[in-house]
């Protein structure tokens, strides 16, 4: 079924969106506790033209102006409400409409990173992390390009590292030129701490905002920052950290496993879960969330 409020677009924002998981999984960090590959950065030839193009527009337009009036659009909450399992099933209703291949990999990712956390014993608030932490991606419903949904995530208002992916793009991107924002520290002090620090804009920072209320922090951090490469994988803007933030860095490196490496021999079956994770989101999350 096709959801009614989707937008014209909606099957083109989201088409990529399986490609891209494919891409970084396959492509950058195909080794458990490996850094990037080598490569990545003077990737001249890569496999899918497509993911080129995504971080020409990402690495164009995410500035700290862009981010800051997309945080003043999304971070009032005031688009839908839903439930738990309604946003779930209106990320998933609308990628009917496309290809039920990407349908397949959104829901299968979010359930196998589930049940990889929840088959090493861990406590129920990680495995819904687990369950969650993607559906962020719902922007994309809302009417948002690729660019501005999914992706790695850096710090903008401070300099761009050259350990964030494809990050030779970034001369395309006015802040790089800008006095303001293009040295280290840039509108930050030392050791301010990441949450006072504006990340690009995407899935992460919305779905934390979501959710901000019902998850313990080292939860929130996970979703928060599951796609800041450049700091939990590459050991990037540590300057810009405090000692929460170092503390909360291995939980959000432990969870990056099961984000990245969690495909389960035998696909989850979500109908035959379903009952258990209803019983979860009952009991940790209200009725309806704002969106
Ligand atoms: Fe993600
Ligand atoms: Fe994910």
């Amino acid at each position: 079924m096709v959801n009614s409020n989707a937008q014209p677009g909606d099957r083109d924002s989201l088409n990529g969106l399986g490609q891209w998981d494919d891409f970084i999984e396959e492509q950058v960090y195909p080794e458990p506790h490996a850094r990037a590959r080598e490569d990545y950065r003077n990737y001249t030839a890569p496999p899918r033209d497509g993911i080129r193009e995504f971080y020409r527009q990402n690495h164009h337009f995410q500035t700290y102006d862009l981010v800051q009036q997309k945080r003043r659009e999304f971070l009032g909450l005031h688009r839908r409400k839903m439930s738990v399992l309604e946003s779930l099933n209106f990320l998933n209703t609308l990628i009917d409409d496309s290809d039920p291949d990407i349908e397949l990999d959104q829901l299968q990712h979010l359930l196998q990173t589930a049940e990889a956390i929840r088959a090493d014993g861990h406590e129920e608030w990680f495995v819904l992390t687990g369950l969650l932490h993607d559906l962020g991606k719902v922007l994309c419903l809302f009417g948002e390009p690729q660019w501005a949904v999914t992706g790695d995530t850096f710090p903008v208002g401070c300099q761009f590292s050259d350990r964030i992916v494809y990050s030779e793009l970034f001369d395309q991107n006015p802040d790089a030129a800008d006095s303001r924002y293009n040295h280290p520290l840039g509108v930050y002090e030392a050791g301010c701490g990441l949450r006072n620090v504006l990340l690009s804009w995407g899935h992460d920072e919305y779905c934390y905002h979501v959710f901000k209320n019902h998850l313990p922090e080292a939860g929130l951090c996970m979703i928060r920052y599951h796609s800041f490469y450049a700091w939990h994988r590459e050991g990037e803007y540590d300057y810009l950290c405090d000692d929460h933030d170092r503390e909360m860095l291995t939980w959000v490196q432990q969870f990056n496993e099961y984000d990245l490496y969690s495909k389960l021999p035998e696909p989850p079956d979500w109908k035959q879960l379903q009952p258990y994770y209803m019983g979860l989101i009952e009991k940790h999350f209200p009725a309806m969330l704002d969106f």
